[in-house]
């Protein structure tokens, strides 16, 4: 055993490190990034308010300001959030917070359906948690008898639930999510919002209004990162005060830079406006992306997501290769089920019509 084998945890050992393809493809459709860059004014705006920042200062610890807009903005009190770098931070501080052993001589355990966000399994893992996986329906839904049988066998610390999903793109059950945030209180369930600004299902409906108490065992995390400020990373979890007081303690102080909270600020005031109208172009061109492909022969799902996750009928790893040689970017999966699917992030209307057009050649 090498001097490195015996400092680092085992289990790191089996992890591969976070893989992002090098040089980006010109046409990048396949990070589920927002397709517009800011615009000029928005840009002078940011430029203007970084500027005056105490850069002598450390960053505000409590990101006050921002907090009160997230609240403002989602519901809720700015003491029910927490803010993180991207809501990647803010999965790994759940994952620290819930480490409690259930069952003796086991490590802890976190659930979620597969396919899904790859973040809830990496960073477990790398924690030495298990990652219990219940795969989704053929329709891409939380399976109920499947997903309530592991909850009882495992006794998972966390369970995270992306809806609208990724890659799949839909709305996960919202009834069967409220019954089992009711019937295991003792598992927190983070229901991770990222996409929520593209869903027909646009406010989280639990609790049913902006101002309702959240159960106990329910987090909600969102993040500005889809909705065109994905490099300042910013993200936020809304959660009872009570685990929010908690999730600090474990939170690093400066975890957020100035820079990134008065971009978030503005991002969900004074840019509000322009951000909106980005999102309403995403969704006209998620119509029109989704019809092309159709003509192409391929069929999408319905998407409440800035992507589109589309059946093309044939192994979509090479498909994915031709494409990318051609300088078009999408998202392929090797593994079973999801070999014939590609995830398409909806681009700008040229991108799309690239796309398009490159699908016809290849
Ligand atoms: C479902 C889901 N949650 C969270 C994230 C990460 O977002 P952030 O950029 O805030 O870390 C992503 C990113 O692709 C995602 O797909």
């Amino acid at each position: 055993m090498s001097a490195l084998q015996r400092i680092i945890r085992p289990e790191l050992a089996h992890i591969a490190p976070y893989g992002v393809p090098r040089n980006a493809a010109p046409t990048k459709l396949d990070a589920n990034e927002c397709a517009f860059p800011l615009s000029e004014a928005a840009r002078e705006k940011i430029a203007e308010r970084v500027a005056s920042i105490p850069w002598h200062r450390y960053p505000d610890p409590r990101a006050t300001e921002l907090r009160a807009c997230l609240a403002a903005r989602y519901g809720g009190t700015p003491d029910e959030y927490v803010v993180g770098s991207g809501s990647d931070e803010l999965i790994a501080l759940l994952i620290s917070v819930c480490s409690g052993t259930r069952n003796p001589g086991t490590p802890p355990a976190v659930l979620y359906p597969t396919p899904t966000f790859v973040m809830y399994g990496i960073i477990a893992r790398t924690q030495g948690w298990r990652a219990i996986e219940v795969p989704l329906t053929d329709a891409w839904q939380l399976d109920p008898g499947r997903t309530r049988d592991a909850l009882a066998k495992h006794a998972p610390n966390l369970v995270f639930l992306a809806s609208p999903n990724s890659p799949t793109g839909n709305e996960l059950d919202l009834a069967f999510m409220s019954q089992l945030i009711a019937e295991f209180p003792d598992t927190l369930f983070v229901i991770d919002r990222a996409y929520a600004p593209f869903s027909s299902r646009r406010a989280w409906g639990e609790p049913p209004s902006k101002a309702a108490r959240l159960p106990e065992n329910l987090a909600i995390l969102n993040t500005l990162s889809k909705i065109g400020m994905a490099a300042a990373r910013i993200g936020c979890v809304r959660m009872p005060e009570g685990l929010a007081v908690e999730l600090n303690k474990v939170r690093l102080p400066f975890n957020l830079s100035q820079v990134a909270q008065e971009v978030g600020v503005l991002a969900l005031t004074e840019l509000r406006m322009e951000i909106d109208a980005c999102v309403e172009q995403i969704l006209a061109e998620r119509r029109r992306l989704a019809e092309g492909l159709s003509d192409l022969g391929f069929a999408s799902a319905p998407s409440d997501a800035n992507f589109l996750w589309t059946d093309t009928g044939q192994e979509s790893a090479e498909l994915a290769r031709r494409l990318r040689e051609e300088g078009v970017g999408v998202r392929s999966f090797s593994q079973g089920r999801l070999a014939r699917h590609v995830r398409i992030t909806v681009g700008t209307a040229a991108e799309n019509d690239e796309l398009l057009r490159q699908l016809r050649r290849v």
